[in-house]
């Protein structure tokens, strides 16, 4: 692929198809959404309405930093928060395919709602090769594929653009770095659409997304400098007994997970210093109220998926 003349013929396509009217992209902090976001400014101008779903399930500071990264391209995003629709219908639930539907409904009708006060006609996503390849495969629902998951985009009002769809992450990059997207997004890891969802195991409440993310800066902090493909902390539904204080506490598991791939379809356990394993280990037990066991994830992909639900 060349990335110049990618960047181009989309960026081209976009604007034919949308011709005058207005498109919406929804950002999530990722390369992808991040990508398609500036193609959509390029062919587009102000006719692209950059918004910002807080879903209550981003990882720290997720909105400010995204806001902040595309105000240095000239975009402007808005921040809106839905993080309590998000709670209401996650709540009870620990099924993880049922999760994922309650997110996907919940985001689509969030979006449609945004779409249609926004007056755009057009959504942009950032849809990529291995979504569609694993969906079809049957190894999972990626929310993001809409005709497989049988979603009537009509129902919702909007027409859905996905300029991406037959790129690999690599090549995603390479195109973000063409778009002089910062380093920061243009090299940042994958994150999934349904955020911290995907990396609490039993039911996504305010207070245990806490848990996971407040545990994810603390992983994201430690192996950074390593720049593993993807590291991420997971809340599990079991408990385990320890000590703190001096008192029995049947507390929270935590599991770090980092891996190595070139496009997720398979990926290996990052084979992280004990050093720093034990570093992040102090820190979690220490600083993430609640927590009292730390465990790390060696299984690859297969047999295990990358996230764990
Ligand atoms: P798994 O867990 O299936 O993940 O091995 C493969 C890659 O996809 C990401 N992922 C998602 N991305 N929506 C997304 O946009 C999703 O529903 C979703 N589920 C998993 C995951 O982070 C990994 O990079």
């Amino acid at each position: 692929m060349d990335a110049k003349q990618f960047v181009d013929e989309k960026t081209e396509e976009i604007r034919q198809t949308v011709g005058g009217q207005r498109a919406l992209v929804a950002l999530s902090g990722g390369v992808d959404s991040s990508v398609v976001a500036a193609l959509g400014h390029r062919a587009l101008g102000d006719r692209l309405v950059a918004l910002f779903i807080d879903d209550g399930l981003m990882r720290q500071d997720e909105g400010p930093m995204v806001a902040e990264a595309f105000a240095t391209l000239g975009i402007e995003v808005q921040i809106q928060d839905r993080s309590e629709q998000f709670f209401a219908v996650l709540a009870g639930i620990t099924d993880p395919e049922e999760k994922r539907k309650a997110f996907r409904d919940t985001f689509y009708k969030t979006l449609g709602a945004a779409v249609r006060d926004s007056g755009a006609k057009f959504m942009l996503q950032g849809t990529i090769a291995p979504d569609i390849l694993e969906t079809k495969g049957g190894v999972k629902t990626q929310h993001n594929v809409l005709e497989q998951i049988g979603l009537d985009t009509a129902v919702y009002g909007l027409a859905i653009l996905e300029p991406l769809r037959e790129l690999f992450k690599p090549q995603v990059r390479e195109v973000a770095r063409e778009l002089s997207l910062p380093e920061s997004i243009a090299e940042r890891m994958p994150f999934p659409g349904p955020g911290l969802a995907t990396r609490i195991v039993g039911e996504v409440t305010p207070e245990r997304v806490a848990t996971a993310r407040a545990a994810t800066v603390i992983v994201e902090d430690e192996l950074s400098a390593l720049q593993p493909f993807q590291c991420m902390a997971v809340l599990l539904s079991d408990r385990a007994t320890g000590l703190q204080d001096g008192k029995r506490i049947f507390g929270q598991i935590i599991v770090v997970r980092s891996v190595e791939s070139e496009d997720a379809m398979t990926a290996t356990p990052t084979e992280v210093e004990w050093d720093v394993l034990r570093r992040i280990q102090e820190r979690i037990c220490a600083e993430v109220p609640g927590v009292i066991k730390v465990l790390y994830d060696l299984t690859p992909k297969p047999p295990s998926t990358i996230e764990y639900i």
